[in-house]
């Protein structure tokens, strides 16, 4: 059991809950840092108790939380600006990814903090075009130049998506298929919480100040995972386009028209159907982190999860 503080920022947010569950699971000290406006009550469900209050588009209070005592072993940011989530809150939210990312990380070095995990997005030093993955990748370049010591976890397409709406699909025997026959790496998100907790309270120091690409063992299409889906359920699940071809298409024409958030979202499934949101480097998730979990298994387990066997 570990008894460390650690601050997960963007506590409230899908992942950033289950971050929490897996520090809580391994004994640690949560302290959630939201803002004023977040809702807390999963997290007081899941027996949080130590709540700090920062926006990161304010140094003072970032500051301030990350100044408590006693002083957190790590920090792990899960927080997001681009997604949909937190468009509710802020009409252009790349300020947060970029202007707040590096307010957070300057409280983190002016606190002493050892180790920052920074929940990034696989290829993000491929993919200069679409804004929320180059912003990631501006983090993680300002925890180097501050030298603070990070760990970058480059996640894959979360299976279960931002918000889950691939139950209730699954349910009446369909997987919402964001890019039909593109390969994408993947990762169940509660894995990835896993990884961030490990990272924060267990990973040698020696292992901090680089990058980790993190998903399953191989990239799949929405049909292999529709397939996986069949075999755990023993009934038919097929993949099903999201968007149906002529939006796609429409897209990148219309895309000047949105909202940032939104622009954004077109830029991704752009890139993403070209098919670079594939890892070419898991032995370093392995060294660090243990084998890597297949899709089938990550499946089996969502189906438990979300109680659909
Ligand atoms: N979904 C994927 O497939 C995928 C893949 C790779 C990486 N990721 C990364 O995984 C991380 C978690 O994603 P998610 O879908 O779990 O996020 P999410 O549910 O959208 O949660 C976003 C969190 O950020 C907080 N936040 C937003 N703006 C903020 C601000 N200005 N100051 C402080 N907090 C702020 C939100 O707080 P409120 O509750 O107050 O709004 C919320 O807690 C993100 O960094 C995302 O980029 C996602």
């Amino acid at each position: 059991m570990n008894t460390r503080t650690v601050t997960v920022v963007g506590a409230s947010g899908t992942l950033g809950s289950e971050i929490v569950r897996a520090l809580l699971k391994k004994g640690a000290h949560v302290r959630a840092m939201v803002r004023a406006t977040s809702d807390r009550s999963k997290l007081i469900a899941l027996g949080v108790t130590d709540f700090v209050v920062a926006d990161l588009m304010d140094p003072a209070a970032l500051q301030r939380a990350l100044a408590s005592e006693p002083r957190a072993a790590a920090v792990i940011a899960s927080a997001a600006g681009f997604s949909a989530h937190s468009a509710r809150t802020q009409g252009d939210n790349s300020r947060t990814d970029t202007e707040g990312y590096r307010h957070l990380v300057d409280a983190a070095k002016q606190a002493g903090i050892p180790r920052f995990v920074l929940v990034s997005i696989l290829a993000c030093d491929q993919a200069p075009d679409v804004p929320h993955f180059a912003q990631k990748l501006l983090a993680e370049k300002y925890l180097a130049e501050k030298h603070q010591p990070y760990i970058a976890l480059r996640a894959g397409a979360f299976l279960d998506r931002a918000q889950d709406v691939v139950a209730g699909k699954v349910r009446k025997g369909i997987f919402p298929d964001i890019v039909p026959g593109v390969p994408m790496s993947m990762i169940y998100s509660p894995d990835l919480a896993r990884y961030a907790a490990h990272a924060a309270l267990d990973l040698p120091a020696s292992e901090l100040n680089q990058s980790v690409d993190i998903c399953c063992d191989v990239p799949a299409t929405g049909t292999l995972v529709a397939a996986a889906f069949t075999r755990v359920l023993g009934r038919p699940v097929v993949a099903r386009p999201v968007f149906p071809s002529f939006v796609v298409a429409l897209l990148p024409l219309v895309a000047r028209f949105f909202s940032p958030r939104l622009r954004d979202q077109a830029r991704v499934l752009a890139w993403i159907r070209k098919g670079g949101y594939v890892s070419h480097d898991s032995q370093r998730q392995k060294d660090l982190f243990g084998t890597l979990p297949t899709i089938a298994d990550s499946v089996r387990r969502y189906c438990r999860d979300k109680g659909l066997c």
